[in-house]
């Protein structure tokens, strides 16, 4: 049950928020609750500068040399959002018109530009991770940055790469890659590179623990929940996928809403500036998730660079000009609470990440508006009274992008089951089609703001990860294309329908939903809460009267994430199953093309489909206590997913990478080749050259640099860094005195560190990365003459040696490889994978470093198609490999 509902909405529908104006103003902080033994969120200051990375240098020098022109009010008003609706874009900060640094337009999300026209609405991240296509996940990439760029927007709100799925219910878990973190990991960074090498700034998000959507925000009556997560899972789960965004370069990282073990995460010292920038060494910007600030001088001290959308509904509400940062930043400055240099930090992160993208150079301004489809409007609809303007110029940003949209959604179409030759169908075939999902909403594409009802077509989930459809190619447009006897029956309902014959094959879509918090759709508050892991709109049972009456089943599946199929996967007449995941614009030619054998299925699962839910641990369900901090305790620390379930010897119904294919594959020539030899710890990390910020002035600067300009109209509501001229006054006064009030937090310094041993620039410790076994192998598609060609991978995963003193998985994903091209029967391709030093390594809770546990042990390296199909072993000691064995699952 939610109480409140905090997250603001798309457009100005979420003026209701201001009920809750009286509760706010009594607000104030909130002291910390406790959180169970053993979870730490150990204090960790000051901020490490940035600029000490060389692959960031050049934009530092040019970032220092523009920050050193900065008055007080120009470098704060670069680090906040001048507040809700006050702008185009879903977040907008100040600018420095004087020193030509613009308003920089956020927007969101993941799948492509949120609330706009003319753009391409591509497949999920879920359906991404599916393709397991490290090439064509850079493709779509590339082919989002160019929208992005297109519209004018200077970061994309993506890649979201957290939660990582750790809960099978968990409502925003289809806006990433799947539930392991290698498989993020690479696809939030292929992600990156492709919509960075457009010039658009990247944001990885949520860090960290956003992995329930219920109680995820702090409100003025609620602490949002604490996610109490072990050094070693943060390492060597929920951090992963972050530093391998960071290594791949990206310019800005998002801070989640929850608390981590006990601390809120966009003020969470621990988590900003030991983890983040200190021992993954991030050079670019932290952001807020919008409206998560909930204190000043303590988030900036503690590492956070830019508050968004500027406003605060920690300790107030929205939309009545009030910030955390903005005008009380500067005074912060003034009266010497906030130190310059975190200042000037700041700043110069914010700038660097600008240069370091190339968004000096020709960068076009916004031509959206994502408050409203109208040509004109008001420019801050936040405002009571707003000048009005141009808002929407409707720039088409397509491209040819639908042709990428396409590609992914098809790769990622996973075939579960396929009895005997079932499936490719005949196009002669009289189809008898059910199920509201193969149909686009029959009240319009876009008919629910930000995806928010479940009806028709399960393109993508809800909430801020959606996008506007351009158009929709559902699946029963294109079987109708193709087949000409199609009867679709347009219920979820089973009808009553004509004596099937034989040939008769019966197609039944049905679907699962979820989404973000801030809305609630047929009872789900995001999180699955209410329909679980089982079909929407008794889409279990659609298939079981389908399965009673007909005797050709196919089974389509739209869906965010697991299900449970136990109600009718073993039912004889239930032939056949593709989980088509989300797969956003281009649903329909995508999936017929491979249930007709255009093209074969080469998804696999990017998460374990269980026979029941309760073959999961307890604490991977959703938690919630009411009118007290919800504290969410990974007590499972690694197991998670397969991870759990090899542990335990739970047999899932379809594991972890699973996916059927056309075409037959097998392995062979496996060969194993050792790198860079490995010691137990890695070589000791580079030391941290000094940064430029620290040559920048650190004295209060004078009180004039934040007054008002003079007969300034300011716009109501609309948040600005100055400060009336007695009120900087006042602040300077206290500041040159030294008498500034604030409370310091417990383990506070000013001191920069020289950085932990596991730490470097741009990712952590640079040897982390040396490539220690790479393995080839050839595959090669044995199936008989005239069946559809295919695509094969190749997964690899890693099991340590017996006898080490680390508990560690059964088995844990490492790497992968598709083959470019679909095999012909009898063709073969040469597939290479690869395995780093933080491959073979476990966190060492007491050392603070990544141990290899044994640099002369027995890895054993399996290679297969799926996580319980592994027939090819590589040993890291003999240098063997061994072909046709049974894998350890
Ligand atoms: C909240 C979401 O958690 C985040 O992912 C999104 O980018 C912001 N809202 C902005 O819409």
């Amino acid at each position: 049950m939610v109480i409140f509902n905090m997250e603001y909405p798309s457009g100005l529908r979420s003026l209701s928020l201001l009920f809750l104006a009286g509760a706010a103003s009594a607000s104030v902080l909130h002291p910390r609750d406790p959180v169970p033994d053993g979870y730490v969120a150990a204090p960790y200051y000051p901020t490490p500068y940035g600029g000490w990375s060389d692959d960031w240098s050049a934009s530092y020098e040019k970032a220092i040399k523009l920050v050193s022109q900065m008055t007080v009010a120009e470098k704060v008003n670069i680090t906040a959002g001048t507040g809700l609706y006050m702008g185009r874009c879903v977040g907008n900060t100040g600018s420095v018109p004087r020193l030509g640094l613009p308003q920089l337009c956020l927007q969101d999300g993941p799948l492509g530009v949120r609330t706009t026209d003319n753009i391409t609405a591509f497949p999920a991240g879920i359906t991404t991770g599916a393709t397991f296509n490290k090439d064509l996940i850079y493709q779509r990439g590339v082919a989002i940055g160019e929208e992005f760029r297109g519209k004018g927007a200077n970061f994309y709100l993506g890649p979201c790469v957290g939660p990582l799925g750790r809960k099978p219910r968990g409502g925003r878990n289809w806006e990433g890659f799947g539930v392991d973190p290698v498989l993020q990991a690479i696809a939030g960074a292929e992600t990156i590179r492709g919509v960075q090498d457009q010039g658009v700034i990247a944001t990885i998000k949520h860090l960290i623990g956003n992995e329930q959507e219920l109680y995820r925000m702090y409100n003025p009556v609620q602490q949002a929940y604490s996610s109490n997560i072990d050094d070693r899972a943060i390492h060597e789960l929920y951090l992963w996928p972050f530093a391998e965004g960071v290594k791949a370069g990206v310019g800005s990282v998002m801070a989640s809403y929850n608390a981590i073990n006990g601390s809120a995460a966009s003020q969470n010292s621990y988590i900003l500036n030991g983890l983040l920038k200190d021992e993954l060494g991030f050079q670019g910007l932290v952001m807020t998730d919008w409206l998560a600030q909930i204190s000043g001088v303590g988030s900036a001290l503690a590492g956070l660079d830019m508050s968004m959308p500027g406003d605060t509904v920690g300790n107030n509400i929205p939309l009545d000009g009030y910030s955390n940062w903005q005008y009380e930043l500067t005074r912060s400055v003034l009266n010497g609470s906030v130190p310059v240099d975190r200042l000037n930090d700041m700043a110069t992160r914010i700038v660097a990440t600008w240069y370091q993208l190339g968004q000096d150079k020709d960068y076009p301004p916004p031509n959206f508006s994502s408050n409203t489809a109208d040509p004109t409007g008001p420019l801050y609809p936040g405002a009571v009274f707003s000048p009005v303007g141009v808002v929407n110029e409707y720039v088409n940003v397509q491209g040819d992008h639908k042709v990428v949209a396409k590609q992914v959604a098809q790769e990622a179409v996973t075939l579960l089951k396929n009895n005997g030759s079932f499936l490719p169908l005949s196009t002669s075939s009289p189809l008898f089609v059910f199920g509201t999902d193969a149909q686009a909403d029959p009240e319009g594409i876009n008919s629910c703001t930000d995806k928010t009802c479940n009806r028709g077509l399960l393109g993508m989930g809800w909430g801020s990860g959606s996008a506007n459809y351009p158009y929709l190619d559902d699946p029963i447009s294109s079987l109708k294309r193709k087949v000409a006897n199609v009867t679709y029956f347009a219920t979820d309902s089973f009808p009553t329908v004509p004596t099937p014959t034989e040939d008769d094959v019966a197609i039944v879509f049905i679907n699962s939903d979820s989404g973000e918090n801030s809305y609630t759709v047929e009872n789900n508050h995001g999180d699955r809460d209410s329909d679980g892991l089982k079909a929407w709109h008794n889409g279990d049972e659609l298939v079981q009267k389908a399965a009673e009456k007909y005797s050709n089943v196919l089974v389509i599946y739209h869906t965010v994430g697991p299900v449970v199929v136990e109600p009718w996967i073993d039912l004889p007449s239930v032939k056949g199953v593709l989980i088509a995941h989300l797969p956003g614009q281009e649903a329909g030619d995508s999936l017929t093309e491979i249930i007709f054998g255009e093209v074969s299925p080469s998804g696999h699962l990017p998460y374990s489909i269980p026979v029941s839910e309760d073959d999961y641990p307890k604490s991977l369900s959703l938690v919630s206590t009411p009118l007290s901090q919800t504290q969410d305790t990974y007590s499972e620390g690694l197991y998670i997913d397969y991870r759990y379930l090899n542990k335990n010897n739970i047999k899932p119904r379809y594991a972890f990478g699973h996916g059927l294919s056309y075409a037959n594959f097998s392995f062979s020539n496996a060969k194993i080749t050792r790198v860079t030899p490995l010691t137990e710890t890695p070589p000791a990390r580079p030391s941290k050259p000094e940064s430029p910020i620290a040559s920048l002035n650190t004295t209060i600067p004078a009180a004039s640099e934040a007054y008002y300009p003079e007969g300034f109209d300011r716009i109501w509501r609309y948040l600005y860094s100055w400060l009336p001229n007695a009120e900087a006054d006042t602040a300077y006064a206290i500041g040159a005195a030294g008498d500034k009030k604030y409370p310091y937090p417990e383990g506070y310094s000013s001191e920069q560190k020289p950085g932990p041993a596991a730490g470097g620039p741009s990712g952590g410790n640079p040897a982390l990365w040396d490539v220690a076994y790479t393995i080839s192998l050839t595959v090669i598609n044995t199936a008989k003459q005239d069946t559809t060609p295919g695509k094969a991978l190749a997964q690899a995963y890693v099991q340590f040696p017996e006898g080490i003193s680390y508990d560690t998985p059964v088995i844990q994903l490492r790497d992968f490889a598709k083959t470019g091209d679909a095999l012909k029967p009898g063709e073969s391709a040469q597939l290479e994978l690869s395995f780093a030093r933080k491959d073979l390594s476990v966190w060492d809770t007491t050392r603070q470093n990544w141990v290899v546990p044994d640099p002369e042990g027995k890895y054993k390296i399996w290679v297969g198609s799926a996580s319980d199909d592994l027939p090819v072993v590589c040993y890291s000691d003999t240098l063997v490999c061994e072909e046709g064995v049974t894998g350890p699952i």
